[in-house]
């Protein structure tokens, strides 16, 4: 595979047949027991929360015998003023392996790949791209559905502020599937060509199209002001409930890269239909990043 020893920045220079293979070692992967550990070293520079993409690389990296190093900014030598493109050279010159980076600023963790000599891998940047989110969904689907391609996705929710539907509707595109957005219209995005993405505006209408169901997280801590009206009236027209998914398909499922704000998207319910596979996708998530280091970092499996 062409990603060994590479940057991961972008679902969007993925080829086809990188993602099939990343895939199937995903799958060899959840069945094989954790190596024992190796000399490489990966650098988690995290300058937002998370639970999930964090702890899903430090298993990822357990799995393949590889070292987390965690750097918390918050104690770190920023905090005397020191930037981040000088913190990203100390860490390589401390002698990580790869650097799996998260921060605000849309296009960071490209600038940081183009600067140090080592991999750097997107874990989420700003409202651009979270691509290691959308391998996982895709992983997800593919596992539970049996295919990608002539699935009917709809990604219901804040889609304008979400970098998860980014990547997300990029690769999905990309796989095959026919993409649908279902959002308040001030949450909607521009980023796709007329025709690429279909509009439903209504979740029942939604519902009843899609095998896939992604549900969105509202960001609150990033839109601007009153992109609709309060988060219950917001829930009222778009959050899934049990009722509503009397109109989703009995085979279909239900997804949120979470963390999910419970009475907003979705109703505490809604957790328990068998079409629920959200804890799947955390599952997933580490075997699908494990994957991914093992080709980037040239680790065996
Ligand atoms: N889905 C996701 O990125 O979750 P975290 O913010 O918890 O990492």
């Amino acid at each position: 595979m062409a990603l060994l020893g590479q940057s991961f920045l972008d679902v969007e220079s993925l080829s086809v047949q990188t993602i099939e293979s990343l895939f199937q070692k995903t799958t060899k992967l959840k069945k094989q027991a954790p190596k024992s550990l190796g000399t490489k070293v990966l650098g988690l520079l995290f300058f937002e929360p998370s639970t999930r993409t964090r702890a899903s690389f430090e298993m990822a990296a357990f799995r393949l015998g590889v070292k987390p190093l965690f750097f918390d900014p918050s104690q770190s030598s920023m905090v005397k003023g020191e930037t981040i493109e000088d913190t990203a050279l100390t860490l390589e010159a401390l002698g990580a392996s790869a650097l799996v980076m998260r921060h605000s600023s849309p296009g960071i963790c490209r600038k940081i790949s183009e600067l140090v000599r080592i991999p750097v891998i997107n874990a989420g940047d700003g409202q651009r791209g979270h691509p290691t989110q959308a391998l996982l969904d895709a992983y997800t689907i593919l596992a539970e559905r049996g295919q990608i391609k002539g699935e009917r996705v709809v990604l219901v929710g804040d889609v304008k502020y979400s970098r998860v539907a980014r990547s997300n509707i990029s690769l999905l595109l990309k796989l095959g599937a026919e993409v649908a957005i279902c959002a308040p219209s001030s949450l909607r995005t521009n980023d796709f060509e007329a025709g690429e993405v279909k509009f439903i505006n209504n979740v029942d209408e939604a519902l009843s199209w899609s095998t896939v169901c992604m549900m969105l997280r509202m960001q609150i801590e990033r839109q601007k002001g009153f992109e609709v009206p309060s988060l219950k009236e917001y829930s009222k027209r778009f959050g899934v409930t049990v009722k509503r998914l009397e109109k989703f398909k009995s085979d279909g499922i239900l997804l949120h890269p979470g963390p999910f704000n419970r009475e907003v998207e979705l109703s505490v319910d809604v957790l328990k239909d068998s079409r629920n596979r959200i804890l799947k996708q955390v599952e997933n998530g580490v075997y699908v990043r494990a994957a991914l280091l093992s080709e980037i970092l040239g680790v065996e499996v």
